[in-house]
């Protein structure tokens, strides 16, 4: 097995998840490659020496250029916030390193397009991290739909709903609360949150032609964690938006960090002609799921229990035994094992910097109608 050194570029949320992943993914998966964790870069030398220690970085630094030219690092992963994703991926593409790049793929469309230049044009491996893909749950939905279950699609229908931006002492800037400040974000809950929704249904129901959208900021002044200073807030607290897909399904989406009681309830439910699914990433191991062409007195909603590889559910068959559940960790697992496996095979592997361009492009097309109030079409490239 050949040895693939990883250099992680900031040590927060994202970067545990991701850490955890490598450390697990050869306990659970017959893979060609075995990650080694080789170097993480982040602003503090403390922080950055803290975090090596904890997850078993072998070295650890305050440089991330110094991390993507180094000639032991083969994959590059970025996990820092948005408005440094393009410049660390230019730099990675450059150096010839695989790029493995948080969500979104940027903070506006030309950003992205620059991304995917690079890659393409450094023939690198470029995978962004949309995980939810790869909950067995929703690898199942996209199953069932592409073997043609639920008939023809009517409504495709997603939300994304948290609560912890309600009070007006949340400083926008500063660790976890740049996603408030527009200038590291890029978007409020469009890029944050609406990205995840907007990813799968584009995977699962196709592109989306159209849009019509509605945003709000509803605290309009916080302080700034980097100035101490009260500045405006450039971000869209809240976004829906509606939207026609090109199968001629409608679309119906809806994020807020304002909804009172809910920590990250990520849903979505399709409508088909046979039949309908829903999930809950709250109960991200079960999917819901209705069909007409069930017998009459046992017809109605089951909730599958997904823990059966026996039964063809999608990657359990490397986890425990049936009626055991994996969870949200285990998503950046899939999501290692999927792309080693990938890389070994010369191919790629999706969302690819291109794929989560076409994101990107929903996303501004939905704060572009926001502003203007009208209807948009989604622009391809
Ligand atoms: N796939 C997912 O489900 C998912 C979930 C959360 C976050 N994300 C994405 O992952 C990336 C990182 O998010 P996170 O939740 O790990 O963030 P975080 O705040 O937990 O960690 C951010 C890291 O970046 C570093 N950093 C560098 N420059 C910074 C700056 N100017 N301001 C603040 N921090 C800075 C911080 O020190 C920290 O190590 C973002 O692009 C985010 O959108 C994806």
């Amino acid at each position: 097995m050949k040895t693939l050194n990883v250099g992680m570029v900031g040590c927060g949320f994202m970067a545990r998840s991701h850490s955890n992943a490598y450390r697990q993914v050869g306990n659970f998966f017959d893979l060609p490659y075995q990650p080694v964790l080789k170097r993480v870069a982040a602003r503090q030398p403390a922080t950055a020496a803290a975090f090596a220690a904890k997850w078993g970085y072998a070295a650890h630094g305050t440089d991330w250029r110094a991390l993507v030219e180094s000639p032991d690092i083969d994959l590059v992963d970025i996990c820092v916030p948005n408005n440094l994703h393009a410049e660390i991926a230019l730099a990675a593409a450059a150096a010839g390193k695989m790029i493995l790049c948080e969500k979104p793929l940027a903070v506006d469309v030309p950003q992205g397009r620059a991304m995917v230049a690079a890659v393409e044009k450094a023939g690198v491996r470029n995978l962004v991290s949309f995980n939810y893909r790869r909950v067995p749950a929703v690898t199942l939905a996209k199953q069932l739909i592409d073997e043609g279950k639920l008939g023809r699609i009517f409504h495709y229908r997603a939300n994304f709903l948290q609560d912890w931006t309600i009070s007006p002492a949340v400083p926008q800037g500063g660790n976890g609360t740049w996603r408030l400040d527009v200038a590291a974000a890029g978007s409020g809950v469009t890029g944050d949150l609406l990205a995840h929704c907007i990813d799968t249904a584009l995977w699962q129901n196709g592109p989306i032609a159209r849009v019509n959208a509605m945003t709000e900021t509803f605290i309009k002044e916080r302080v700034h964690a980097a100035t101490g200073a009260v500045q405006p807030v450039g971000i869209d607290d809240a976004c829906t938006f509606f939207c026609r897909f090109a199968n001629g399904s409608l679309g119906n989406f809806e994020s807020t960090r304002y909804a009172r009681g809910h920590k990250a309830l990520y849903t979505f439910e399709i409508n088909g002609e046979h039949a309908s699914l829903r999930w809950d990433l709250h109960d991200l191991h079960r999917l819901e799921w209705f069909d007409h062409r069930d017998q009459d007195r046992l017809r109605g909603w089951r909730s599958i229990h997904l823990t059966d590889h026996g039964g063809g559910h999608p990657y359990m068959d490397h986890w425990w035994v049936p009626g055991l559940q994996t969870g949200y960790a285990e998503s950046f697992v899939h999501q290692i094992a999927d792309f080693l496996t990938a890389v070994a095979a010369d191919k790629d592997c999706a969302p690819t910097f291109r794929d989560a361009l076409q994101t990107q492009q929903v996303c501004a097309a939905v704060l572009d109608s926001a502003r203007t109030g009208l209807w948009v079409e989604v622009a391809r490239d």
